[in-house]
């Protein structure tokens, strides 16, 4: 069971303007795939407060940090800009197969410029910022994601035996 951090970044959000579904939606899901969740936040779209959260996150070394909203082309849309600020390594295959999928569903899928990444033992992704983006991306993801983790914490290497 890995644990995971939740962050939603939303400014409306931080401010009690408007309830957070997302969070609580990644919430329900994962806990339904046997992760562990052991933090959520709503924070405002800034840069350096969201990179400031993933950094202090991945201190704790939790094993995955998920962020939903500000990947879009708003001008306060900054999740992807502090999630490069602090990822050591990328991970593009997780947020190219993201969109890959989303946009089977939708056109604006693309219009999503989420971005995913790894900081010591912990990886972060990016998730737009609707219930439904959420739903449809973790569905995805999700299969696959367990496999990655344990490789990242060199827990199962199953590749190397092949
Ligand atoms: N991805 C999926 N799977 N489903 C969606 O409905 N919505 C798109 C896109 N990605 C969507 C999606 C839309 S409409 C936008 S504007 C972008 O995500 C950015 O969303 P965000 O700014 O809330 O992060």
């Amino acid at each position: 069971m890995f644990e995971v951090a939740i962050i939603t970044a939303s400014d409306k959000g931080a401010k009690g303007l408007r309830e957070d579904l997302s969070g609580p939606c990644i919430k329900q899901i994962v806990e339904e795939s046997d992760y562990k969740v052991v933090s959520m936040e709503i924070l405002p779209d800034d840069r350096a407060l969201l990179a400031d959260k993933m950094i202090e996150l991945a201190d704790k070394e939790i094993p995955l940090i998920l962020t939903t909203g500000g990947t879009g082309f708003s001008p306060r849309d900054n999740t992807p800009e502090a999630t490069k600020d602090v990822i050591e390594r990328e991970t593009p295959g997780i947020s190219e197969a993201m969109r890959m999928y989303s946009l089977k569903i939708t056109p604006r899928a693309m219009l999503s410029r989420a971005t995913s990444g790894i900081r010591k033992k912990s990886l972060i992704i990016n998730l737009p910022g609707s219930p439904k983006a959420v739903r449809e991306c973790l569905e995805y993801l999700l299969p696959t994601l367990d496999h990655g983790l344990k490789i990242m914490l060199n827990l199962d290497n199953e590749c190397a035996r092949k």
